[in-house]
């Protein structure tokens, strides 16, 4: 049996969905109800509805043996897994964003807000620039509208929130997408089944490309 952790929501169906596609189907997962877990014997695989950023967490402990988690949570927690696979889906960027009229003069401490301290500050390290970061759990857009800080450090998908709260992305950081993470122990143990799941769904990704 693989255990496989599924972030709940849009790109979790999304996941689900390619993973039926390649013969790791469990029909009941697809009834609307508040279950969270789901197994099919038969296709050999159970899965997990996690919260997406707890996705790394049961991967790493191995309450999981694989999981798809975003590359802003496996950036930002630098867990101990193996990641074996780009999905090429749940494709955004985490930038540095701002009011349309701040300029950044590189004066004093720069105030940031951001649900990612790590990323943002090994971003801002490099750049060799002093920050002070206020750790957010949501909204951050807020932050720089009320004043709280000069910018936030946080993901740009469409670029929506930012245009209708008067903000803009100022920086790139990095590109984020879904990825498809292992077990490090899971990998030795399970090789051979860990490794079907993933060929195949290398196999799926490379046909859409197409
Ligand atoms: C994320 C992110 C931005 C928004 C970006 O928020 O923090 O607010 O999506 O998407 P867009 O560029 O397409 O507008 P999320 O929905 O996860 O909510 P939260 O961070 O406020 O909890």
């Amino acid at each position: 049996m693989i255990n496989i952790a599924l972030p709940k929501g849009r790109l979790g169906e999304k996941v689900y969905a390619i993973l039926e596609a390649v013969g790791y189907g469990c029909p009941a997962i697809r009834e609307t109800n508040r279950r969270l877990i789901f197994e099919n014997e038969e296709n050999g695989v159970r899965y997990f509805w996690v919260k997406p950023s707890d996705v790394a967490i049961y991967v790493e402990r191995g309450a999981a043996d694989m999981g798809i988690a975003g590359k802003d949570i496996l950036l930002e927690n630098d867990p101990e897994v193996y990641e074996l696979l780009d999905l090429d889906i749940g494709k955004c960027r985490m930038a540095v964003a701002a009011k349309k009229e701040f300029k950044d003069d590189r004066e004093g401490v720069l105030r940031v807000a951001t649900k990612f301290p790590n990323i943002a500050r090994s971003y801002y390290l490099e750049n060799s620039r002093e920050i002070d970061i206020i750790k957010l759990n949501g909204s951050i857009e807020l932050a720089p509208i009320l004043g709280l800080s000069d910018v936030i450090v946080d993901i740009v998908e469409t670029g929506a929130t930012l245009r209708e709260n008067g903000l803009e992305p100022k920086e790139d950081i990095v590109d984020i997408s879904a990825r498809l993470i292992a077990n490090k122990a899971s990998y030795k143990f399970k090789n051979t089944e860990l490794k079907t799941v993933t060929e195949r769904i290398r196999a799926h990704i490379g046909e859409d490309k197409k």
